[in-house]
């Protein structure tokens, strides 16, 4: 059985998808074994303990200056770090120690739209100003710069010049609940 811990800052409906993917369906061989979240009230934590899979809150202090998470993965037999909406940069330690098993999503077509401050509504409204006629997800290994690993999956939607950022943000949404699971199923299944 391999396990994954998602790391998540916010809502956590994408890692609800997963955790409804592998856990409750019982996946033959894969696992959400832990959800890892730097925000103590993130909605994401309540979806994660609805469903038994444990937590874990961290810290910038620990997270950062110490490797003290290290031990709490292996307590867990975490294999795979997936990013779900976890705006912290992934220290060099943690990318080190899973080389090639942390990936994360992001939700605009990479290299465009990527990079430091791009996150949620801010691509969104990024993506709605420039006037894309399309947008999507990136699905990519992380290394320790923001939204640089190797891509894994990309898929996209067409947009409407009268859509608006909220309405772009639900076009993406849907393609991350479709896809984001089964990548991350192939990506381990293909280690
Ligand atoms: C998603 O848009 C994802 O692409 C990005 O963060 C958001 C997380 O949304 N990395 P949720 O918390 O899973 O609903």
């Amino acid at each position: 059985m391999k396990h994954i811990a998602i790391f998540a800052s916010g809502t956590g409906s994408n890692a609800l998808k997963m955790i409804e993917y592998f856990n409750v369906r019982q996946h033959s061989s894969i696992r959400v074994g832990l959800v890892v979240s730097n925000k103590k009230d993130a909605p994401v934590l309540e979806k994660a303990q609805k469903h038994d899979v444990p937590t874990l809150i961290i810290g910038r202090a620990n997270f950062y200056n110490t490797q003290a998470i290290l031990k709490d993965l292996a307590d867990y037999a975490i294999d795979y770090l997936v990013l779900a909406g976890f705006l912290w940069l992934v220290p060099v330690y943690l990318v080190e120690r899973f080389p090639s098993k942390i990936i994360n999503i992001h939700p605009a077509l990479l290299p465009k739209y990527g990079g430091k401050g791009m996150y949620g509504m801010n691509v969104h409204r990024a993506v709605h100003d420039a006037r894309e006629t399309e947008t999507g997800i990136t699905i990519h290994y992380v290394n320790e710069n923001y939204d640089e690993g190797q891509v894994i999956f990309q898929a996209t939607c067409s947009l409407e010049l009268a859509d608006q950022p909220d309405q772009i943000a639900a076009k993406v949404r849907a393609l991350e609940h479709q896809y984001f699971a089964k990548v991350v199923e192939g990506a381990i299944s293909n280690e």
